[in-house]
């Protein structure tokens, strides 16, 4: 795998240019609700925030142009997700999800878009078997996340996009976890693209956002449509945060899988672990799938330790430098329990049939010194051994 992005040039300038009004390198925060108009159905393009502001925009062209696609902007991932159901589904319509996503995304599927009519089904996207007997005949649209939050768990995308054209649907990508920087998920048939740029995105844990691209005007139009009429589009600020992170996208992300390499052979040779699992590594199942589509192994990882939940716990509640939270994708080392934390939506007996155990533990893997991201593991690894453990070691 290589270890460039080659999004470096692309990611600071791509979709940008200096403000027209002032010059301004920095596209400007353009904080306004309204814009004056000339005359009665004379405006310079924009006319109320909610349905189109300068900063927003600049953000939706940058995003858009790392992948050669179109890009909307939304105020969190949920939102972006919510705005593509909208957009494409109607009631009588049925979506096939990977079994491992996101506990969010099946929480809206299930809890707010079945009120409303449409079905989901959640299947293992790994097994493309699997995807093609489960499509209905009114199965419109295949969502899959890959790499999968928190198993890490792959799906073949191109396989899936040849599934799903093949059943006349959609198939879109959750590519929070590598971004444009790390799988162009567009070169392998996926016909729309959405992000959580809360995360690796915008980086630097100070916003919530989303954003869903795609190459079809129709589908665009469709999310144009419903970004305008549901309200729930970026805000100028968050826009502006998130513009700021994309330019150091490409230099993180390599940053990112680099440290979290380093840290998943350092725990896969550590005795008090039972399962380390990271795309980047030879013994990953679906290794040969990731050098496939992925440019590296990312920077999410995950591990179950000896002595299942009661250790996973203990190592959680005894990092230093790791910061117990949800959230990933920032330059902090963040360390989560999905099955408490971001996988709770889900039902136990569910998410354990997916291969979220109860002690799984997940990595977001920051930009500290990998050294020292070892050492907080190791100590906290030591310090959480309880009498017994050490009785027999
Ligand atoms: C893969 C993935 N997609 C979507 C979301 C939802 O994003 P947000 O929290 O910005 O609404 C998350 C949140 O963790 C996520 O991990």
């Amino acid at each position: 795998m290589s270890c460039e992005s080659p999004l470096h040039t692309h990611a600071v300038h791509a979709g940008l240019y200096p403000d027209p009004t002032t010059g301004a390198v920095i596209t400007p925060i353009y904080q306004t609700t309204t814009y004056a108009q000339e005359a009665v159905g004379q405006d310079k393009g924009f006319t109320y925030t909610r349905s189109g502001n300068p900063t927003v925009a600049a953000l939706q062209r940058q995003l858009g142009a790392l992948e050669d696609a179109t890009a909307l902007s939304f105020c969190t991932g949920m939102a972006a997700i919510s705005a593509l159901c909208l957009a494409l589904l109607e009631a009588g319509d049925h979506v096939l999800c990977s079994d491992v996503v996101y506990g969010g995304t099946v929480r809206v599927l299930r809890q707010v878009f079945e009120r409303f009519g449409v079905q989901a089904t959640f299947v293992d996207t790994s097994n493309i078997g699997a995807i093609r007997d489960a499509f209905r005949p009114e199965t419109k649209l295949l969502f899959i996340e890959s790499p999968a939050n928190p198993t890490l768990k792959l799906t073949d995308i191109a396989a899936a996009a040849s599934a799903a054209h093949d059943a006349g649907a959609w198939l879109a990508v959750d590519n929070t976890f590598l971004t444009a920087a790390g799988q162009l998920s567009f070169s392998f048939g996926a016909d729309i693209v959405l992000y959580s740029t809360t995360k690796y995105i915008e980086g630097h844990n100070t916003t919530v956002g989303g954003a869903v691209l795609a190459r079809d005007e129709a589908i665009v139009e469709k999310l144009r449509f419903v970004q305008n009429a549901v309200g729930i589009a970026q805000s100028p600020f968050d826009a502006w945060l998130t513009l700021r992170g994309i330019k150091t996208l490409p230099s993180r992300m390599d940053r990112h899988a680099k440290n979290a390499e380093e840290v998943a052979i350092h725990l896969e040779s550590h005795p008090k672990v039972a399962r380390v699992y990271y795309p980047g590594l030879p013994s990953f199942p679906q290794y040969d799938l990731a050098k496939r589509q992925q440019r590296d192994g990312g920077g999410m990882l995950a591990f179950e330790l000896v002595g299942g939940v009661e250790a996973g716990i203990r190592l959680m509640n005894a990092v230093k430098l790791c910061t117990l939270a949800e959230n990933l994708g920032a330059v902090e080392t963040l360390i989560t329990h999905p099955a408490s934390m971001t996988h709770g939506p889900i039902p136990a007996e569910e998410r354990r049939a997916a291969g979220i155990s109860d002690g799984l533990v997940r990595l977001s893997v920051g930009l500290e010194r990998a050294d020292d991201i070892i050492h907080d593991l190791n100590c906290a690894l030591s310090a959480s051994t309880t009498a017994s453990e050490k009785n027999t070691s």
